[in-house]
């Protein structure tokens, strides 16, 4: 299929989990795309695995809490593909602490890149996507921890409910220029990410490591923890034509796990 034949798709945090696979899945469908990440490296590395020949792949090193690095990617993006027609703010990071040992420094590292830089990848990408006259799509990774507190998890559950609430706003601000923007709440994605959020949870509930992402999996109404190619479907329907009349709302992908 090439349901994405065309657009240029520009993937944050791409290097690895849930952005590689989208950048995966929207070239199958005929995008070329921008896979981006803070560590270059990283994106150099995932860009050389693809295998499709329909789309292009290029990869930029881009730090979302930095607008020089923003503003460089833009240029590079836009001078080897000619535009920007649908943006995933993927990267993002995530801590755990008890809020009696929060501390400002994970604080405001959270809220630089899950949230700012959410925004400020909004601003600069629809800044052109405006200018280009032609419309788009914005698609945001949130999360179900977005839509509830967590006793361990303030600083993370917060900045996701940001990236819902700049969905919503976003969303009925940037339909006036023909760019929907929506957003993805996965509940619990097997990875590298998990494996980071397991150790938290090892340390602070005296778990072995590996347990809470046993218990996690078996909890979930589905019967496992989700993958990233779980949330594929709706990635490209959101990117795609499809999606146009759809604005500023945010889809539970979870396996049941958090229904409201
Ligand atoms: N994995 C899950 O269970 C889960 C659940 C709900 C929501 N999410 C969300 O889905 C998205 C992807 O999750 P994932 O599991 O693939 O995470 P991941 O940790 O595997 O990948 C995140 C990527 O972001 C990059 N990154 C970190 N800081 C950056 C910065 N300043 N600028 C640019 N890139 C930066 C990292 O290098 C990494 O490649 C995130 O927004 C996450 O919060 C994940």
């Amino acid at each position: 299929m090439s349901r994405l034949a065309g657009k240029t798709a520009l993937i944050t945090g791409a290097a690895r989990g849930i952005g590689l696979a989208f950048a995966k899945a929207y070239a199958a469908e005929g995008a070329n795309v921008a896979l981006t990440d803070i560590n270059g490296a990283a994106a150099r590395s995932a860009a050389d695995s693809f295998d499709t020949p329909q789309s292009q792949v290029m990869a930029v090193e881009l730090d979302v809490t930095s607008q020089q690095s923003i503003d460089a990617a833009m240029e590079k993006v836009i001078e080897t593909f000619g535009s920007i027609d649908i943006l995933i703010n993927n990267a993002a990071i995530f801590t755990a602490a008890p809020i009696a040992e929060i501390t400002r420094h994970d604080y405001q590292q959270v809220f630089d890149i899950n949230v700012s830089g959410t925004l400020f990848m909004m601003q600069a990408v629809s800044q052109r996507m405006i200018a280009a006259g032609k419309g788009g799509k914005i698609i945001n990774m949130a999360s179900q921890a977005g839509r509830r507190g967590e006793s361990l998890v303030a600083v993370y559950c917060a900045s996701k409910a940001a990236v819902i609430s700049l969905t919503q706003s976003a969303g009925l601000n940037l339909i006036n220029h023909g760019i929907n923007v929506n957003a993805i709440a996965p509940g619990v994605v097997d990875g590298d990410h998990w494996d980071g959020v397991d150790a938290f949870f090892a340390r602070y509930e005296n778990k072995q490591l590996g347990q809470k992402k046993q218990e996690v999996g078996n909890a979930v109404p589905f019967g496992r923890m989700g993958t990233a190619e779980d949330l594929i479907g709706m990635a490209v329907f959101l990117a795609s034509d499809d999606a146009n009349y759809i604005v500023g709302q945010t889809y539970g992908v979870d396996g049941g796990n958090w229904v409201c």
